[in-house]
């Protein structure tokens, strides 16, 4: 009997949002009528492959519950911590009771209201035999220059093979769950899940994403992805 590999999303939404101010959290701030969260989960929830979605929320958070996308049957919630990669953990553990090792986990950040269905469709197509599993990102196109003193550049980084990660980030449940206990447990910073899967000596797939797909993290930037998402219309 073969059993079926299921996909579940893990979205991060316990963060404070301190770069891009405002009165409530960014992931609540509103995108042409209707919260950031929203958009962002309501990606995930148009590819038809993800079992269930959960939904990382901070201690206390009571805008959650508000939202549409909370009473979705495919969609529940757990609380954050004080770090992304603890807020990823603790969705991970929340899973435990659902998920085989087997089972696929797609990150995706809820700062990310932009991704687009066919760059999600694309990263599960190219992952599907894959055994360790791959992220969205982006060739940089800009000229990169080295910090030395005073804010001046002391050099310019050859930017042949370097990329933006991006999310969604998509690996096997058992295997996420290893790389991240290992670098809390090591106290290794991590930025993202590949950076946890590569400390374990794995090399994550580079699936070329839109450079639309971006993270608001500053003030002007719920501006930007306001124009995305309408150019889309
Ligand atoms: N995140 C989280 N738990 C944390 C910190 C961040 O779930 N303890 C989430 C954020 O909500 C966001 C994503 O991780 O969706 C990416 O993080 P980032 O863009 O840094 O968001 P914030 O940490 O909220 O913003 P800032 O760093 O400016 O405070
Ligand atoms: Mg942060």
């Amino acid at each position: 009997m073969k059993l079926t590999v299921r996909r579940w999303a893990v979205v991060p939404a316990a963060g404070r949002g301190e770069r891009y101010g405002g009165a409530a959290p960014k992931q609540y701030a509103s995108l042409l009528g209707r919260p950031v969260l929203s958009w962002s989960v309501g990606a995930l929830l148009a590819e038809s492959s993800i079992d269930g979605v959960i939904v990382v929320v901070a201690p206390g958070d009571r805008r959650w519950r508000r939202l549409p996308e909370a009473v979705d049957p495919r969609v529940s919630s757990c609380t954050g911590g004080a770090r992304r990669e603890i807020s990823v953990r603790n969705a991970l553990d929340a899973l435990a009771p659902r998920a085989r090792d087997m089972d696929w986990v797609i990150v995706h950040d809820a700062a990310r209201p932009c991704l687009h269905r066919q760059d999600l469709r694309r990263l599960v197509t190219a992952t599907r035999n894959d055994p360790v599993g791959g992220l969205l990102a982006v060739p940089v196109s800009d000229t990169l220059k080295r910090e030395g003193d005073h804010a001046r550049s002391h050099g310019t980084v050859a930017r042949e093979g370097l990329w933006r990660a991006l999310t969604p980030q998509m690996f096997r449940y058992g295997l996420l769950r290893r790389a991240l206990a290992l670098c809390l447990e090591r106290k290794r910073a991590v930025t993202d899940e590949a950076s946890a899967v590569e400390a374990l000596g794995l090399r994550p797939m580079l699936v070329k994403g839109r450079g639309d797909n971006i993270k608001i993290t500053n003030p002007e930037d719920g501006a930007l992805a306001a124009a995305i998402l309408r150019s889309r219309e």
